[in-house]
This record gives C-alpha cells, sequence and structure tokens, in this order.
C-alpha cells in the first residue's frame, strides 16, 4: 500500500499496489460529512441562529461551514478559556467560537470595525443566547487589541490579510504557551506564513479545506 499525497488537490491517495490494478482512493471532504448534530440546547440555538443569518443574507465574508466546525472542535478540545477574533463581521465565526465555549465556560472578545456589521453580530450573539460570553470592541483593531492584558488561548485572525502580522506581532505575547493562533484565508497571507514559519518557537500546519486555516502553536 503506498499513499501520496498531491500538492493542490487536496486529497489524499491510496494506491494498493502488487496487486496488478493500483486501486485509487480518495479521502472524503468535508461537505460529505453532513451537517453538525446538535447535543444540547445551546448547540440548538446557535445551529438556529446560523441558519437564520444564512437564510436571511445577514452576512458578509463569513467563514463556510466546516472551517466553523473547525473552530469549534479546536476550541473545544483545547479547553480554551479566552479566545481573541480579529475581524467579528456578523458574527458568524464567533457563534461556532461560542458552541465550545459554552462547554469550556470559557469567552470571547471579538474585534470589528464596521458599525452596521458590529450591531447584526450584537443581535446573532444575542438571538442564541451566548452574549454573555462575549465582548464586542468596535473600532480599529489595530490600536484596541493594545487595550488586551489577560492572557489568550486562542487567537483568530480573519480581518484585513494585509495586517496579520501586526495582530502576531501584537497579540502573541499574551498567548499562552500551548495556545493557538488561527489564520484564515491563509492563501492570501504569504508574509504572514513565511514570518510564522520561520519561528522556532512556533509550529504551523495548514487545514486547506474551506478557505484555508493556517494552525500555529505556540510551543511550549
Ligand atoms: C472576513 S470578515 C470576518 C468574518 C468573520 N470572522 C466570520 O467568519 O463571521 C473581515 C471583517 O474584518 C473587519 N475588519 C477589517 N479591518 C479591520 C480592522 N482594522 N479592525 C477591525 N475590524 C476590521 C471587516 O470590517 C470585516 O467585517
Amino acid at each position: 500500500m503506498k499513499r501520496i499525497i498531491l500538492p493542490g488537490l487536496l486529497v489524499t491517495y491510496s494506491f494498493a499496489m502488487g496487486s496488478g490494478q493500483p486501486r485509487l482512493r480518495r479521502n472524503p471532504t468535508n461537505d460529505e460529512l453532513g451537517p453538525p448534530q446538535a447535543r444540547s440546547e445551546m448547540e440548538k440555538r446557535i445551529l438556529a441562529t446560523l441558519a437564520g443569518a444564512i437564510q436571511a443574507q445577514e452576512l458578509y465574508a463569513n467563514v463556510p461551514e466546516p472551517d466553523g466546525r473547525m473552530l469549534r472542535l479546536l476550541t473545544e478540545s483545547t479547553g480554551a478559556k479566552h479566545v481573541v477574533e480579529i475581524g467579528t463581521s456578523t458574527g458568524l465565526s464567533g457563534l461556532w467560537f461560542c458552541m465550545a465555549l459554552d462547554r469550556t465556560r470559557g469567552r470571547l472578545t471579538t474585534f470589528e470595525a464596521d458599525t452596521h456589521r458590529a450591531a447584526v453580530a450584537q443581535e446573532h450573539f444575542r438571538k442564541a443566547g451566548v452574549e454573555k460570553m462575549v465582548t464586542l470592541v468596535q473600532g480599529d483593531a489595530h490600536q484596541n487589541v493594545a487595550r488586551l492584558k489577560e492572557p489568550i488561548d486562542i487567537v483568530f485572525l480573519d480581518a484585513d490579510k494585509e495586517g496579520y502580522i501586526d495582530y502576531l506581532n501584537k497579540l502573541l505575547p499574551l498567548v499562552r504557551p500551548g495556545g493557538l493562533i488561527l489564520a484564515h484565508n491563509v492563501d492570501m497571507v504569504p508574509e504572514y506564513m513565511k514570518t510564522v514559519n520561520a519561528r522556532a518557537d512556533l509550529e504551523t500546519l495548514v487545514y486547506s479545506q474551506g478557505g484555508g486555516l493556517a494552525v500555529t502553536l505556540k510551543k511550549r
């Protein structure tokens, strides 16, 4: 059995060798896995709010569902207590974080420059019943992150792409060892990728489905 990864195709194929004909297999994509199943009333309410926002088109450049599910999975599995998000938009990625933070008894601090999108996000947080877990800071995040003083378990970068390195420099000192920096739309931030890959105190891998997510560990 030989396994190869074909760069750019984002799928892994397995070849069964030695049996005459190689058999070509493909790993399933997230779209083939089916929708998430709600386990609690809170999950049900958050999933309903996400579906309602999509139906009402209260959207702006939000993460696709597989990315949101990955954010939730990373947050819950690491037991994160404090997530900092740069780029709230209308709150969809924030809702995925809250699904995990409800379990970890954590909280989300999220930054958004646009007044209208910030207001829509607040309404989504209220509808989902997670508003007590969320602090939304409206205005330019490059300035406002300077007010953060408490340790961070996960940073999610999803605002102005040219600003990722500045956000990294400002927030990394607050990220606890073992914490994660997640950067969305990795194809749009080559300089950021070069920066994190060049550092011995960081370890980065890419989740290539959806919008593409660089997952960086701040080593212990
Ligand atoms: C890609 S969207 C975020 C999507 C959101 N994370 C989601 O998945 O629901 C980027 C957002 O970043 C905001 N943004 C851009 N530059 C910003 C800045 N300097 N400070 C705060 N927010 C900013 C934009 O207004 C926009 O709403």
